[in-house]
């Protein structure tokens, strides 16, 4: 069996990657700090200024992700003086200009949040989970996140009309169409583009951390065994204890060297890591 590699680097990302070569990375799977949050802890950047920020490090994350290589973003934007601020949105925007392809949007909806009292808005329940690629051509396997048909196959398909034995194509004119019937027999389906995943509750020493089936989902979907996934805001070390747990190949990077002694614990349950061991680049490049 391959050695399995967890690299955790303590240091500013953008000037960690630099150690990294181009086209290095199957996945990356960040949850960065969020504009103002969080400010005694690993300090907070402004909203205003957050997308130069952001520009810069994604700079070096476009050059180590691979051509085929998916980049998963999760962020939310803030409320300021009443109004969601457009920072994701400008975001977004400038990473485009940046040579991003905005592919999809993925909501993580937490079905666990217990319940509030605003005067203009309600609990804030989900999360954009943002993907970007190099190209229109990127890596997925969508076998490996099917899910049970359920009862939508029960009452649907037994109730077919003459418009659902046929491939019906959209009247919209998208070109795109449907054949409800070939559903028939099958067990399992596709997922939508929304993740229904509870938050975590059980402290892990870090505010902001996300669930380990949200980088689970997504390590799934866009890498196989032994491939590289990189997290370099990676906090508590949830990325880096998935990709393990998968037997994926990671490096997670983050600013506050307690982080990642903590990150470490994580990994170090797992009897392949090797902590700061000397990757072979180049062969990760031809594979
Ligand atoms: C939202 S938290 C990540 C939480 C993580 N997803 C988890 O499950 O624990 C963001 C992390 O980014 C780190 N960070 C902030 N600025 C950084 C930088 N320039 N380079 C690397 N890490 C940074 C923070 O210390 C913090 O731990």
């Amino acid at each position: 069996m391959a050695e399995l590699i967890s690299e955790l680097r303590q240091g500013d990302c953008q000037e960690v990657l630099k150690d990294y070569p181009d086209n290095f990375f199957d996945l990356i799977i960040t949850s960065p700090p969020y504009a103002d949050r969080r400010k005694s802890t690993y300090g907070g950047i402004s909203p205003n200024k957050y997308v130069a920020w952001f520009i810069e490090r994604s700079e070096q994350f476009l050059r180590v992700l691979k051509p085929a290589g998916t980049f998963i973003l999760n962020i939310k934007e803030k409320v300021e003086n009443g109004e969601r601020h457009t920072y994701v949105i400008e975001l977004i925007l400038a990473m485009r200009q940046q040579g991003w392809l905005w592919t999809e949007e993925f909501i993580w909806h937490k079905k666990n949040c217990h319940p509030g009292k605003w005067p203009n808005r309600f609990r804030d329940a989900w999360e954009r989970c943002l993907q970007f690629n190099k190209s229109k051509k990127f890596t997925m396997y969508q076998e490996n996140v099917m899910i049970p048909m359920g009862d939508w196959a029960d009452k649907r398909l037994k109730k077919l009309g003459k418009n659902d034995i046929i491939r019906f194509n959209s009247q919209a004119k998208s070109g795109f169409g449907k054949n409800i019937s070939n559903w028939i027999g099958r067990t399992m389906a596709y997922p939508t583009n929304v993740l229904y995943l509870p938050t975590e509750t059980s402290n892990k020493n870090h505010s902001a951390t996300f669930p380990k089936a949200l980088p689970e989902w997504f390590v799934k979907l866009f890498t196989k065994e032994y491939d590289w996934i990189l997290d370099p805001f990676v906090g508590s070390g949830t990325v880096v204890e998935t990709a393990h747990e998968l037997f994926r190949n990671s490096v997670g990077i983050d600013i506050i060297p307690e982080f990642i002694e903590l990150a470490k614990t994580k990994v170090k349950k797992t009897e392949y890591c090797l902590f700061d061991s000397k990757i072979d680049y180049e062969k990760n490049k031809k594979d």
